[in-house]
């Protein structure tokens, strides 16, 4: 089973983006042919500053690395090192119909607003299609957002079959973990960057003790008895803590006479921990700048020749033949 998925380097890496999308990709590199990238050809749709990109193109790389990925099993490459997917994009936006575009919830959301989107988000289900079918990928790790674009991914990848007559595109899974689809932010609200409301991934221990205090909680004093249930800190902890540590928190907020200070740092003291191996490993790796990019150039080596052999598979299909009749 081959195994892929993409981040786009937008921002800084949040607990939605480890626990919705980066857990998978690690957990499932031990036993399937993992391929993952940096999406930075769609970042492009949103980050306009080409150092910001290149900054958060490495940074990206350099926290998949420091939370596990492992090189040697996983590729890990950037999406630009393989021009291969715009041009499959090409092949694959010839097979579109609009309206399967219109729908999709990017697009929407930006119209619904009222502001004017451009034609790479719009299109951009089909370069997301390119880059799952590249690799042949039969199974696509994401949080749930992203599951409509791999209906799209399959949609297209059908219609090209079908109308060439061919089995060159393999239909691929979206992989939806329940447990943790909707990482909820600082303010109860489902984790995003586009809400303000992220606790980024490897934030200074102070900054991050900061933005763990500010989550929002109720007005209740001290001594009233909570609900861990619908407190965004408890649900948090829930990530981090397994099932003995939950039930102990969970005990105190019922009993009363605890605060919510009190359940933040615990919150906080387990994230310290949670991630304590991978801060260790990032601040190792950014004094190593050549290991991270070797990293990229060995991951693209491996992935253009995959890449290349499916558009060799596409061309032929639909009629590009390299050599004359
Ligand atoms: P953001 O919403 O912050 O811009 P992205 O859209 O770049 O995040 O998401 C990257 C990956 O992380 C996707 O697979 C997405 O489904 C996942 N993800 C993002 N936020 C969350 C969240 N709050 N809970 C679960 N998964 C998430
Ligand atoms: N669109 C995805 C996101 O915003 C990123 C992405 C690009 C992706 N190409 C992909 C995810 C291919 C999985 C497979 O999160």
């Amino acid at each position: 089973m081959r195994v892929l998925s993409g981040i786009q380097p937008t921002g800084r890496f949040h607990w939605g983006n480890y626990f919705g999308a980066i857990q998978q990709y690690i957990a499932l590199q031990d036993h399937e042919q993992a391929f993952y990238f940096i999406a930075d050809y769609h970042a492009l749709t949103t980050v306009r500053e080409p150092k910001l990109l290149q900054e958060y193109t490495w940074e990206a790389a350099v926290d998949l690395i420091s939370l596990g990925l492992d090189p040697a099993k996983a590729a890990l490459f950037r999406q630009s090192d393989i021009p291969e997917h715009a041009e499959l994009t090409w092949l694959l936006m010839t097979v579109t119909q609009m309206h399967l575009l219109e729908k999709c919830h990017a697009y929407k959301d930006k119209k619904a607003r009222g502001l004017a989107a451009d034609a790479g988000l719009f299109t951009y289900p089909v370069l997301m299609a390119a880059d799952i079918l590249i690799y042949d990928s039969d199974v696509v790790p994401v949080g749930v957002d992203q599951v409509q674009h791999i209906e799209v991914a399959r949609d297209l990848a059908q219609r090209f079959n079908t109308i060439y007559n061919t089995e060159v595109f393999v239909l691929p899974n979206a992989r939806v973990l329940d447990s943790t689809a909707k990482v909820v932010g600082t303010d109860g609200e489902k984790m995003s960057k586009s809400y303000g409301n992220t606790i980024e991934l490897f934030m200074p221990e102070k900054q991050l003790r900061k933005k763990i205090m500010s989550i929002k909680t109720d007005s209740k004093a001290v001594e009233d008895p909570k609900d861990p249930e619908t407190c965004p800190v408890f649900t948090l902890y829930k990530l981090f803590a397994n099932a003995e540590q939950q039930d102990t928190l969970a005990a105190r907020y019922r009993a009363g006479g605890m605060g919510y200070g009190e359940a933040k740092q615990q919150l906080f003291e387990a994230a310290m921990e949670y991630f304590g191996s991978a801060r260790t490993r990032r601040e190792q790796l950014v004094t190593n700048p050549s290991e991270v990019h070797d990293i990229l150039k060995a991951g693209a080596q491996r992935a253009r020749a995959k890449a290349q052999a499916t558009l060799t598979r596409a061309r032929e299909a639909c009629g590009l033949l390299a050599k004359p009749v």
